[in-house]
Parts: C-alpha cells; structure tokens; sequence
C-alpha cells in the first residue's frame, strides 16, 4: 500500500472487481479516506492480493452475500463490462451508493434501470467518466459554459489505444464500450443535449471481428455535431504513456478534443508533450492527466473524480458534474453507435 491514509474513519466501500484498474481504485480510494472493507471477484489470485495490500477482510465472489455481511456506505463496480448493470442494482438495492466504471451499462434498457433502481432506493449513482475530471476538460467546459466560443457548433473527439491491448482485451465488449464512450461522454458534458441520431463506420482493413478502427457521427437534439473516432492501433514502438504509471498496464492512450463555435475554438491533447523522457528504455511521453502517480499519490484525473463521488456519496455536493441522466444519454448513443455499424447505416437512438 502506498501513501494511504489513516483510514479508521471516513466512508466504508467495497469493490465489485480487483483487476488492472479495480485495483487501482481500491488504493485510490483508501488514499482519499475511504476504508476498504470488502473485495468481491471470481479471481482467488486477484482477491488475495488486494485484499493483502489494503488489509481488507472479507472478500468474496457473491457481491449480494457479501454486502449481506459489510453493509458498506459505497460499492465501486470495475469488474468486466457486462456485470456493470447487475452488480450496480444489486448494490443500490442494498443501500449503497455507487460508482460504475465505464460503461454505466451495455443497453439503454439497463442504464435506465440502474437509474430507476437509485431512484427508488434514493441513492446516489457515479458512472466513471473519468475524462471529463481532467483539468484541461474542467477548464474548456468552464470556458465554454460562460461563451468563450460563442454558439456551440460542433466537437470533434479522439482516441486511440494500444494495438496490443485490442489482442488481450480489446475484444471483450465491442470497442466502442471501451473507448468511445468516454469521447460519447466529454460531447454530451459540452453539448448539454441528448444525442438523436448516430451514423458508424468501421474500417474493413483493420480485419478484426470486433471493430477496432471506429467513426462516428453524432447528432444532437440542439443541432450540434460531434464526431467520435477511435483506433487501437497505437504500436508498440509508439510513445509509452502509461508505462511505469501506477495501472498494471503498459501502452499508449492518445487522443485530442476539439470545441468549435461561432466565435472561437478550443484544443486539447489528452496526452501534451509537456514531458518527453529518452531514457534507455526509449521514448516515454508520460501521461500526467488520468491517474499520475505525484508525490507517491495517484493523482490527476482519477483523484479528482473520487473527490467528486466522495462529496456526491455525503451529500456535500449535488450531483452536477457528473448526472447520472447523461451517463444514461452516453448509453443510448453508444448503443446506437454499435448498432450503426451492424446495419451499416444511420440509425435513431433509441428512447424510452
Ligand atoms: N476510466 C478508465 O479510464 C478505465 C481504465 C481502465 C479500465 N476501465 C474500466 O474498468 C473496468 C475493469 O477493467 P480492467 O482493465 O480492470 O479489467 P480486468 O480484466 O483487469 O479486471 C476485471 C476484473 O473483474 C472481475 N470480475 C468479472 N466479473 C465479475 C463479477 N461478476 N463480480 C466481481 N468481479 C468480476 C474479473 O475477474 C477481473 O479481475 C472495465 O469496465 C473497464 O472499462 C476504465
């Protein structure tokens, strides 16, 4: 455990999933306060080793049957993708607060229930989209929120990913859940609106079964435009950006936003080159804005976002930045995003 702190006080969580980023949640969270008190996963390995690092007791592989026993203040789901909805619900239906890794959901249908669910339960939900905590979007939506671009017109949002993260996980979800939704996000945070209509291209060439090379062209109900693009197709020779961070994962995540109105436009890289490194081990452009390691604390983005469900969760804060409605929105428009790409040609999102 590094730089945690003294955690005999502060809300009580528990963690649905202790794989790559689960287990980097779980320090976060300890170093903002929290006290860890229940591990969940079907991965013995996994469990043990988190559990050890943050001297957690009760772990387990049935969230229900373990919430039965903690009854902590807070669940964190970062398991795969497909058990967000129904780990979130059991959660909520026990009483607790929750934070959903990305995705909130993989249908429209579930990301609703998951709202009806808190609702009913008068619980608090934080889908992680943790793009929109990093400070630069932080200070384009501020600039665009008191009109330094005049009307907004259009956004145009990309990343790209590791090649070989596609080869080991990439293909687990289609992935437009994977690394579209958090660009799907950061254009409904600037766009305010929801989204109506989607139109989703694939490149054939790429060959994969699941579409790695993804466009997308979102329109919402204020008129505004917004293309979506994702490639995993960064080499392994291109820039580490989060090699010898403290995620269990080595790679490149690259990506650029563009905020286009009337009277002015804004540009950010979500990656600078503010810092380059040549070392011996090559060529590191390190990635100092989702979840750097400063001071031995995970900082950044990823500190900022539990900040914010922290206040949410204690009722310090009303849920403004990150509304569970739009995480619902982000939904609807993957969905249709993915279905685009099946039937090749514009489709409606669909609403309830
Ligand atoms: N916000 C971000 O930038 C970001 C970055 C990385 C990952 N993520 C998200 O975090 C989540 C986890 O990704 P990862 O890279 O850590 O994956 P991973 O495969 O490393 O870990 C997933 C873990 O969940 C466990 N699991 C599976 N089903 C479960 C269940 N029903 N209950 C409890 N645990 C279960 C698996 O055994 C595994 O240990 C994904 O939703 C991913 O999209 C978000």
């Amino acid at each position: 455990m590094t730089g945690a702190a003294d955690r005999t006080t502060g809300p009580t969580v528990a963690i649905a999933g202790v794989g790559r980023f689960g287990a980097l949640h779980a320090r976060a969270w300890a170093e903002a306060g929290a006290r860890i008190v229940g591990l969940v996963d079907p991965d013995a390995d996994r469990l043990a080793g988190t559990a050890r690092a943050h001297r957690v007791e009760r772990t387990g592989t049935d969230l229900a049957a373990l919430l039965d026993q903690v009854r902590p203040d807070i669940v964190v789901v970062a398991s795969d993708e497909a058990s967000h909805a129904g780990l979130a619900v059991t959660a909520l239906t026990a009483g607790c607060h929750v934070f959903v890794e990305k995705p909130l959901a993989l249908s429209a249908a579930d990301a609703w229930r998951i709202a009806d669910t808190a609702r009913a339960h008068d619980r608090q939900v934080v889908a992680g989209h943790i793009s929109r905590f990093t400070a630069q979007m932080s200070r384009m939506r501020a600039g665009v929120e008191r009109g330094a671009v005049g009307r907004l017109c259009a956004l145009r949002l990309r990343r790209d990913f590791s090649r070989a993260w596609f080869l080991s996980f990439g293909d687990r979800v289609d992935p437009v859940w994977e690394s579209c939704v958090h660009d799907i996000d950061l254009a409904i945070s600037f766009a305010r609106a929801r989204v109506r209509r989607v139109m989703a291209m694939r490149s054939a060439a790429a060959g994969d079964a699941a579409p790695s090379v993804v466009s997308a062209l979102l329109e919402f109900d204020n008129g505004v435009i917004a293309t979506v693009e994702s490639a995993w197709l960064v080499p392994a020779a291109g820039p580490g950006t989060l090699d010898d961070g403290p995620l269990d994962l080595d790679g490149a995540i690259v990506g650029e936003a563009e905020v286009l109105g009337l009277d002015g436009i804004l540009k950010q890289r979500l990656v600078s080159d503010a810092l380059v490194e040549w070392t011996t081990a090559g060529v590191q452009v390190p990635d100092l804005s989702l979840w750097p390691e400063e001071d031995g604390l995970v900082g950044g983005a990823l500190r900022r976002e539990i900040g914010y469900a922290l206040a949410v969760f204690t009722g310090r804060r009303e849920p403004d930045l990150m509304p569970l409605e739009q995480a619902c929105w982000g939904v609807e428009a993957a969905e249709a995003i993915v279905e685009s790409l099946r039937v090749g040609a514009p489709v409606q999102t669909a609403r309830r």
